[in-house]
């Protein structure tokens, strides 16, 4: 990316302002993490509850020590393996990082952003950078500048545009705060990765009503148009003939006959290809106002959990959700 651009929307975090910016999940809406003030505007664009903590963008490690407090026995571990990288950390805060990033909780959530735009804005604005995903509240997450533009708009200072964000789902977020490491969000890092270093986490119970983080509630990343999750034996053709339905699928279904639109995430069924196509195809489907949307379920392994449980979040509340 062009520097005289990073130093432009540096500029604009130095100030207080708010700045666009791709990672390697999702884009982010940043401000100074140290800034109380240009982090409640964040709170104001995205219309977010302002109990829904913020993740705090770091360079590296040794600025990570600087907002948490990382001496818990995996974080060094994990760092090393995972960062830069789609995996979020969650550890005591430190009196850096002001109440309104956390939201008032004791912990703080951090993380090494992948992506050279991410890293290059983060040094040249010597801060860490307060982000959640650039979306509204609820909504779908932007994976391209152009679902910001759409959903933010003038609101945000600058949209810097680095293309289609390669993992495509956000952060995995594990809690290091408590007695044994907790799984609090399925993400980008595969689970069964994070496993292989630190040995079995805590899952979530399972149950959407008590989400792990204050963020997690149940119904989110939501398509305007109704969407059911289902497989492909258990569709109702009912559905087909009456309403003009879009379909969501992994691979090519075997009838594709009756749909309106159909978004493929992966031709040869690969997770994280599916996983870096995911939101875009969810915007797309959305724009087209059909009556309904499908999805064919995935599986729960790697990349298929965190696509599994943004699925479910946008079905949820709805009066189909048990398709
Ligand atoms: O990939 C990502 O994580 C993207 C990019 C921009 O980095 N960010 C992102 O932020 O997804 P957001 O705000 O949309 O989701 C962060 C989640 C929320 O559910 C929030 O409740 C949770 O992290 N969280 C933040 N701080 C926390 C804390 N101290 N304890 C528990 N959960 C926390
Ligand atoms: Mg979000």
């Amino acid at each position: 990316m062009d520097a005289g651009v990073i130093t432009e929307a540096a500029a604009i975090i130095r100030g207080g302002g708010l700045v666009a910016f791709p990672t390697e999940t999702v884009y982010g809406l940043g401000a100074d993490a140290c800034n109380a003030r240009a982090v409640a505007r964040i709170f104001e664009v995205k219309g977010r509850p302002r109990m829904d903590p913020l993740i705090v963008h770091v360079g590296g490690w040794e600025e990570a020590l600087l907002y948490g407090e990382m001496s818990a026995p995996p974080a060094r571990s994990l760092a090393e393996r995972f960062w830069p990288g789609p995996l979020t950390l969650v550890v005591p805060r430190k009196d850096r990082t002001p109440w309104i990033v956390t939201a008032g909780l004791e912990t703080v959530a951090i993380r090494v952003p992948a992506h050279p735009a991410a890293l290059e804005l983060i040094r040249a604005s010597g801060c860490g950078i307060a982000a959640p995903s650039a979306n509204r509240f609820g909504r779908v997450s932007p994976s391209e500048a152009i679902h910001v533009a759409q959903q933010l708009g003038e609101k945000v200072d600058l949209i810097l545009d680095a293309g289609k964000c390669p993992v495509g789902v956000e952060s995995t977020i594990l809690s290091l705060a408590g007695a044994v490491p907790r799984l609090l969000r399925a993400g980008g890092t595969p689970l069964e990765e994070i496993e292989n270093v630190i040995g079995e986490i805590e899952r979530p119970t399972g149950d959407p009503s008590r989400p792990e983080s204050p963020g997690q509630m149940e119904r989110h990343y939501a398509t305007r148009t109704p969407l059911t999750l289902t497989t492909e034996e258990n569709l109702d053709p009912e559905t087909l003939r009456s309403r003009r339905t879009g379909l969501l699928a992994l691979v090519a279904p075997s009838r594709p006959e009756g749909f309106a639109a159909i978004e493929i995430l992966s031709e040869s069924g690969d997770l994280r290809e599916a996983a870096a196509n995911l939101f875009s195809a969810l915007h797309r489907l959305d724009e087209l106002n059909l009556d309904c949307l499908v999805a064919f379920q995935v599986p729960e392994t790697g990349l298929g959990l965190a696509i599994m449980d943004r699925l479910r979040r946008c079905t949820a509340g709805l009066p189909d959700r048990n398709h």
